[in-house]
């Protein structure tokens, strides 16, 4: 039985699939390479000294994917292909609503229709909208999402509960995710975003490689200790685990559940600037300038659910995040 990895050439994807791999499972990996470049592949063979299958496919080709399943004994699909700028998404909205949206509707037919019925899904803590007070609970309401990226978070998961609903043999598990950054350990994969990157540790590392001149701080007029905004990192390879487990729940039966998946701690914009100057031995120039429209002050999570649920939590702090992250750029300036 393998797994299949839609978005597995992707940041989280390829780190997801090297723990896959390393843990035994058969992977096969799908995207169609618009956010990823083919050498992630390579670099994620090196790492996890294992093998896995590829399939150059897009989630909106519904014969490309019959022709995966009809191909492979595939138990159960962890669902990462998407598109995630939030900027990008309030330019180009339908874009992100035929990728995101029609793409999991498509992929989720494929499924049905072959008769698999797990997946796990990545959602965003960004569900939870401007509303809702940290720590988030799962509990808490969803909605009041502030970008169309957001939205098609929020109504997949809608789509995917519906499902469940429709038809209990579904096991749906949908993962918040907080802020992943960091790297893998060997320095060989990470964050590669074309372009000027939107978030906070790409640009950061971009600063101390020399690419870019210096760190926009969006604002420092926010009710937190130092008036920048507050944010639940977590480290790349505990997301990748919190996957690893996510998985074993949904094989383990039938349901629809959520998780956040976070570390429950919140550190400031400038927290992460001293952090990564302590951990890289680089000084982060920055400049203060105007809040970034749609930002809230604080996000974190409650992660106990999926510690007592699915028996996972955090490991690494912001140091080993800032120090992975680093290195990985500094052996890759160019990325990949
Ligand atoms: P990423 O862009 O690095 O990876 C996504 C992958 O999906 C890319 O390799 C891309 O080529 C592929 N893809 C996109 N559309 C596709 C399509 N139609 N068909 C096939 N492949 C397609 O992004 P990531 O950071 O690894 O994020 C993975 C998932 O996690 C996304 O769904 C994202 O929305 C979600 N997420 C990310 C974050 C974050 O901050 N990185 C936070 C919360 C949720
Ligand atoms: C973090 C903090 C910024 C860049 C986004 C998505 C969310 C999820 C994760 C996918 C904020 C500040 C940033 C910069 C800055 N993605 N910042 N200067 O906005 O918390 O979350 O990524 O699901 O949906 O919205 O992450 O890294 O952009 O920002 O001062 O150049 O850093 O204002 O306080 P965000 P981020």
């Amino acid at each position: 039985m393998s797994i299949l990895v839609t978005g597995g050439a992707g940041y989280i994807g390829s780190h997801t699939s090297i723990e896959l791999i390393k843990e035994g499972y058969d992977v096969i990996i799908l995207d169609n390479f618009y956010n990823s470049k083919p050498e992630a592949l390579n670099r994620i063979k090196k790492i996890s000294g294992g093998d896995f299958k590829f399939v150059e496919c897009d989630i909106r080709d519904r014969a490309g994917l019959d022709k995966v399943f009809a191909e492979n004994d595939i138990e159960a699909v962890i669902h990462f292909a998407g598109l995630k700028a939030v900027g990008e998404s309030c330019r180009k909205p339908l874009e992100y609503y035929e990728n995101n949206i029609g793409g999991t509707v498509t992929l989720c037919q494929a499924m049905r229709d072959a008769g698999c019925k797990k997946i796990v899904f990545s959602s965003s803590a960004t569900v939870y909208g401007s509303n809702n007070p940290s720590p988030l609970r799962e509990d808490m309401p969803a909605g009041g999402t502030t970008n169309p990226y957001g939205t098609t978070k929020l109504y997949i998961e809608r789509i995917l509960e519906d499902l469940y609903k429709s038809d209990n043999e579904w096991s749906v598990v949908l993962l918040r995710y907080f802020n992943p950054i960091g790297a893998h350990k060997s320095g060989l994969i990470g964050e590669d975003p074309n372009g000027i990157p939107n978030n906070l540790m790409p640009y950061i590392t971009q600063v101390a490689i020399g690419k870019l001149n210096h760190l926009n701080v969006f604002g420092d007029d926010y009710p937190t200790h130092d008036g920048t905004g507050v944010r639940d990192y977590i480290h790349v390879v505990d997301l990748a685990m919190g996957h690893l487990c996510a998985l074993k729940k949904a094989c383990s039966g039938t349901g629809c559940d959520v998780y956040n998946l976070g570390t429950g701690k919140g550190y400031s914009v400038l927290d992460v600037v001293k952090a990564f100057e302590k951990a890289s031995g680089q000084t982060i120039k920055y400049v203060v300038g105007d809040r970034r429209p749609g930002d809230i002050a604080i996000c974190y999570s409650d992660p106990s659910k999926a510690k007592a649920e699915l028996g996972w939590e955090a490991k690494f702090g912001i140091d080993e995040m800032c120090a992975d992250s680093w290195n990985w750029q500094k052996n890759n300036p160019q990325g990949l």
